[in-house]
């Protein structure tokens, strides 16, 4: 499987390979977003889901911009922990019936779906100061703070009515 067997010598080819996978997923998510806009019955939740579908958009555009910054080619390459993770989400929301144990169960998967992100993001956002590309490191920041304030978000909606209502 990919991270081994591809050509990484140099922090610089790591911090692509990173930025490849971080592109890939990203890519994986708007798909996996409108899937769970139409499953959440909360409307909290729903119009979280939809906000978040276009900051996603909008970190894709981010990616992209460091990718030309970095002077290298636009392109993904297969995350299979993103894949692993919206595969888990849809097999847990495709067993629940009830609405509100169904939205907690969305919570939880997005909120997995954050953590990875921000896991991801943290990473490159330290390997790009340190290869001297605070440029980089700028737009990648935006990302990983629209990450941490989506998963904060996520807490708040869990740990309010919509756990209480489930219960
Ligand atoms: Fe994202
Ligand atoms: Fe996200």
């Amino acid at each position: 499987m990919g991270f081994f067997t591809h050509d990484i010598k140099t922090m610089d080819d790591l911090f692509v390979h990173t930025l490849r996978d971080i592109y890939y997923a990203e890519n994986q998510i708007t798909k996996a977003l409108p899937t769970m806009i139409s499953k959440a019955s909360d409307a909290q939740l729903k119009a979280g889901f939809e906000k978040h579908l276009q900051e996603t958009k909008g970190q894709i555009d981010r990616l992209e911009q460091v990718f030309k910054l970095h002077g290298v080619e636009i392109g993904g390459v297969a995350c299979p922990a993103i894949d692993g993770i919206i595969a888990e989400a849809d097999d847990v929301a495709g067993e629940v019936g009830d609405n509100a144990v169904l939205d907690a169960a969305l919570i939880a998967a997005a909120q997995a779906v954050e953590h990875y992100e921000i896991s991801r993001y943290g990473t490159l956002v330290a390997w790009a100061k340190q290869l001297g590309r605070n440029d980089c490191a700028s737009l990648l920041l935006k990302n990983l703070d629209e990450e941490k304030a989506t998963d904060a978000k996520l807490t708040t909606l869990a740990e309010g009515r919509l756990n209480r209502r489930a219960a």
